[in-house]
């Protein structure tokens, strides 16, 4: 079988990722001065489009970044991407840094244009029996800025924190910061006890996941309890069940945790209920509901 093509858009040119090149002096690669966005699309259909598009607006109000694109000319580009990248479920990223400038100066200067580029992500469709076998993590102190709700490039300190889980020879790791838990490496924590799901709340120091927020949606529908708050790392121990969610990893259930079991070591009878649910919502959008 031959290479698959892979179309890219850089700068308002579709062409093969091969030819697509962005210069040394760009600060998304001097400085990280970037911010991204991951979009599931099943069916042909992207997930929660709005949520995502809202999401990078503030990353770039954050940043200080005028959105090079309205949302039609967003969507323009992503069903180009998906026309020219045929494919089953996949995913949309997107990334937008403040361009090239003359000089390595940290100093904005909003005359040089933004570099945006956008790509397909081939996904395979997570088998569910894997999935529901459940993942291990450890524990790891977060070492992270102030500003983990910007969805920022810069991303090396979460490359850390995932070798650290890597060494430890796990799936993933669940970042604590003064004994508060903030969110996994590049998802969202959820807990369940007592028949409560409990997540901590949005702010500085995690990222509004929009998987997290479709699972609060679904939670909410189906008379399920929920707790936005401060979650101690002690609770972690004493939960029943422990969730990763992002629009990659869409809902894993985490079965083993600093090398024990969370709950009763297996997937839990909330996750079937609200993993079946999330399914669902992924088969209406497919069906085009
Ligand atoms: N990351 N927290 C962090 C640090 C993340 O990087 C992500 C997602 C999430 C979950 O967000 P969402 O549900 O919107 O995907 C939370 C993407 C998938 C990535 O970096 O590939």
């Amino acid at each position: 079988m031959g290479k698959e093509t892979n179309i890219v858009y850089l700068n308002g040119e579709y062409l093969p990722v091969e030819e697509a090149t962005i210069s040394v002096m760009d600060r998304g690669f001097l400085f990280g001065d970037s911010v991204y966005e991951v979009i599931p699309v099943f069916g042909g259909r992207l997930l929660r489009l709005e949520d995502h598009l809202n999401r990078l607006q503030n990353s770039l109000n954050r940043i200080s970044l005028d959105n090079p694109n309205a949302d039609e000319g967003w969507i323009s580009i992503f069903e180009t991407l998906l026309e020219k990248n045929p494919g089953d479920d996949r995913a949309v990223y997107l990334q937008v840094t403040r361009g090239a400038y003359p000089r390595r100066d940290l100093t904005i200067d909003p005359q040089y244009p933004a570099t945006v580029f956008a790509m397909i992500l081939q996904v395979k469709e997570p088998n569910l029996d894997v999935v529901s076998a459940g993942i291990s993590a450890i524990t790891v102190e977060d070492f992270r800025w102030d500003a983990c709700d910007i969805k920022s490039t810069s991303l090396v300190a979460n490359v850390m924190l995932k070798q650290q889980a890597a060494q430890a020879n796990v799936d993933d790791a669940i970042l604590i910061k003064n004994g508060i838990v903030t969110e996994g490496t590049a998802s969202n924590v959820f807990l369940v006890k007592d028949g409560k799901l409990i997540t901590p709340p949005t702010g500085h120091q995690l990222l509004p996941g929009i998987t997290r927020d479709l699972v609060l949606e679904i939670a909410e529908n189906s008379a399920i309890l929920v707790e936005e708050r401060e979650v101690q790392e002690t609770e972690l121990y004493e939960a029943d069940e422990i969730w990763m969610t992002s629009s990659t990893r869409e809902i894993a259930p985490i079965i083993r945790l600093n090398a024990e079991d969370v709950g009763a070591g297996k997937a839990g009878e909330m996750w079937k209920r609200v993993m079946d649910l999330y399914q669902q919502c992924k088969q209406s959008l497919r069906a085009g509901a």
